[in-house]
């Protein structure tokens, strides 16, 4: 080999590397020439806010058991460990990955709307599950609606006690969209009435933190009526504490969420007076994300239904809510 062949080869190597395989149309074509074969045509890629709840274990489990039914496309899950730090830095390693869609279940609200406007604007679709984004630079959101949900919990409340009582408010974390609408909504259900929340707190969504500031209240007042807790962990860690007070008797407990393996067997045990169900969206989050690779018009907003489960009503499988 002559001394300029040496040094040629090479760099045709490296140009061929370079040129290949950073041109996304290529490499688009070339894995739907191996969907012949059995590879999936399409990579979507999930961030999970976390994983340390059964609900979002349970959107995965949906998303997942969804996704097996179509070999074209492949789900690439990240867990962010309740870091929107590290999901802002998932949803650009998705980027820089050039997959197909992204799919997101984010923290909180304000951290995570800039990389998700900026996969957007890139061109890569974004469906945003369950807990929203700032502004609409997204290609879908799904989930349901909270404050229909709030505002349910607060009218069966209102009916429950008469229209009177004395109510603790465990809410969900106040920068993610749901636990604000599960609060706004409530206060419009039980407008009107005399009930009167005498102790708030921000239990960011989990049951230990729930718990503790149950203990708080539990410590400052003698009566406690109901507890509307903004999911089923922190409802129950509500009753742990009133529990261990030996006080739980006195006091009804109400959550959101109602998996059937959690919230659902709550209510049969007589933990939880009522439970709301929040579906974790998976299942249509993968029907969507095959429509819009596919090239199908889909809608801005997908708002799923929610049922409430009592003792009364959970044989019979709930009772659908009324949609505003
Ligand atoms: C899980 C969870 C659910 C709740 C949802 C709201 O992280 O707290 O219990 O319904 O998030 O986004």
């Amino acid at each position: 080999m002559k001394k300029y062949e040496v040094l040629l080869f090479p760099l045709l190597i490296l140009t061929l590397a370079v040129f290949g395989c950073s041109n996304k149309q290529e490499s688009a074509s070339s894995l739907a020439e191996d969907s012949g074969t059995g590879e999936p045509r399409w990579t979507i890629g999930m961030s999970q806010c976390n994983l340390g709840e059964p609900w979002r274990v349970q959107m995965n489990l949906d998303l997942k058991n969804a996704a097996e039914k179509h070999p074209e496309i492949k789900v690439i899950f990240k867990d962010a460990q309740n870091d929107a730090l590290k999901q802002r830095a998932q949803i650009e390693e998705y980027v820089s990955a050039e997959v197909d869609l992204i799919i997101v279940s984010p923290k909180e609200a304000a951290p995570l709307t800039p990389p998700v406007a900026a996969a957007y604007d890139q061109g890569i679709p974004v469906i945003v599950l369950d807990r929203r984004v700032l502004n609409d630079k997204f290609t879908s959101f799904i989930g349901a609606d909270n404050k229909n949900i709030g505002r349910a919990a607060g009218k069966w409340i209102v009916n429950q006690l008469g229209g009177k009582g004395k109510i603790v408010e465990l809410k969900g974390l106040m920068t993610s969209t749901p636990g604000k609408d599960r609060h706004s909504g409530f206060i419009s259900g039980i407008e009107g009435s005399e009930l009167e929340i005498i102790f708030e707190a921000d239990m960011k969504w989990l049951e230990p933190g729930a718990r503790k500031e149950m203990e708080s209240a539990l410590a400052r007042f003698d009566q406690i009526d109901l507890v509307y807790s903004h999911n089923d962990p922190g409802a129950h860690g509500a009753f742990l504490a009133a529990k261990a007070a030996n006080r739980e008797e006195d006091i009804i407990f109400i959550g959101i969420d109602a998996l059937t393996h959690e919230g659902q067997i709550y209510v049969k045990q007589g933990i939880l007076a009522a439970s709301f169900e929040y579906p974790t969206g998976g299942r249509e989050a993968i029907q969507m994300a095959l429509d819009i690779l596919n090239g199908k018009e889909v809608p801005k907003e997908l708002t799923l239904k929610s049922r409430v489960f009592t003792k009364d009503n959970i044989d019979q499988g709930g009772e659908w809510l009324e949609e505003k």
